[in-house]
C-alpha cells in the first residue's frame, strides 16, 4: 500500500493459521486500515474444497464494502490427513496428490475467481497467495516432496496468468506470489530442523514490507520475504 492512504480494506484468507494470524494482527496494528476482515475454514466456514462457500465470503465483503484494497491468502498445507510429503515418487499416492492441489493451487485460484472482482479498478490494490520456494522448477535441486512442489508450481502459474488478466480491468493491481522464508507454525514443526526459522510475526511483517515495496509493474511476480524475485 502507498504510505499516504487510510481507511484501507483488507481480507486475510487462512487467519486461524500461524502465518496468517500474524498477517491480521500487523493489519489490524497499521492505523492505515480501517477494516481487517479474518476468514478461515475453522473460524468462519470458508473451505478451499468447497467453492459455495469461497462465493459466500467474497459475496458478503463485496456486500460490506463494496471494494477492497488487499486480500492476503495464507491458506495451505503441506501435511494431509496425517500423511507427510514424499521423499521418492514410489511413494506418490493419487489420491493425496489430488488434494494438494485442490488446497494449494486450486482453491487459491477459486480465491482470485471470487476476490478478484471486488478489487479496486481505478487505484492500487493487492492480492497476495503464499506460495513456497520449493514449486520453483528451477531452484530444484533436492527433489522430494513432489506433490507439494507440483501444486505450488501451479499455483505460481495461477496467479502469473490470473495477474495479467486482472491487470487489464484494473491497471494498478498487484497480484503476486510470495515465500514466507521457514516461518515457525504447525506446518514447518516436523520439517524446519537445519533451516533459518522465523516468527510468525517477523514473518508477517516482512512479507507485508514486500508488498509495500512492489508496484503494479512487478504484478505476476513470485518474491520472498526479503523481496527478492525468484525463478520460477
Ligand atoms: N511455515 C513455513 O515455513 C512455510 C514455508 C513456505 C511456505 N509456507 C506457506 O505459507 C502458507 C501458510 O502456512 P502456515 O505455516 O501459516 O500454515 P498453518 O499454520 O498450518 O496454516 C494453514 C492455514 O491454511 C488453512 N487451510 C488449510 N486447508 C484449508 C482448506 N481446505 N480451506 C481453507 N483453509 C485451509 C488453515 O485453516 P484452518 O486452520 O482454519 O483449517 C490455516 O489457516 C501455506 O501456503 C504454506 O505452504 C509456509
Amino acid at each position: 500500500m502507498t504510505s499516504l492512504e487510510t481507511g484501507l480494506k483488507a481480507v486475510v484468507v487462512g487467519a486461524s493459521g500461524g502465518i496468517g494470524l500474524a498477517v491480521a494482527a500487523a493489519l489490524e496494528a497499521d492505523r492505515r486500515y480501517a477494516s481487517v476482515i479474518r476468514l478461515s475454514r475453522s473460524q468462519t466456514g470458508l473451505d478451499l474444497v468447497d467453492e459455495a462457500t469461497i462465493r459466500q465470503a467474497a459475496s458478503d465483503v463485496g456486500d460490506r464494502f463494496g471494494t477492497i484494497d488487499l486480500v492476503f491468502d495464507a491458506t495451505g498445507a503441506l501435511a494431509m490427513d496425517g500423511q507427510g510429503p514424499e521423499k521418492t515418487i514410489r511413494a506418490i499416492d493419487p489420491a493425496a496428490m489430488a488434494k494438494q492441489f485442490a488446497v494449494n493451487a486450486i482453491g487459491p485460484a477459486l480465491l482470485l475467481k471470487h476476490f478478484a472482482p471486488l478489487l479496486h479498478r481505478d487505484r492500487r490494490a493487492v492480492f497476495a497467495t503464499l506460495s513456497a520456494r520449493v514449486g520453483s522448477i528451477g531452484d530444484n535441486r533436492l527433489g522430494g516432496w513432489i506433490s507439494y512442489r507440483a501444486a505450488k508450481a501451479a499455483l505460481n502459474q495461477i496467479v502469473r496468468t490470473a495477474a495479467i488478466e486482472i491487470a487489464r480491468s484494473r491497471p494498478l493491481s498487484l497480484v503476486v506470489a510470495l515465500h514466507p522464508g521457514t516461518v515457525e507454525t504447525s506446518l514447518s514443526a516436523d520439517f524446519s530442523r537445519n533451516h533459518a526459522v522465523f516468527s510468525p510475526a517477523e514473518a508477517a511483517a516482512k512479507l507485508l514490507a514486500v508488498l509495500e515495496g512492489l508496484d503494479s509493474s512487478r504484478t505476476g511476480g513470485f518474491f520472498a520475504y526479503d523481496g527478492q524475485s525468484i525463478e520460477w
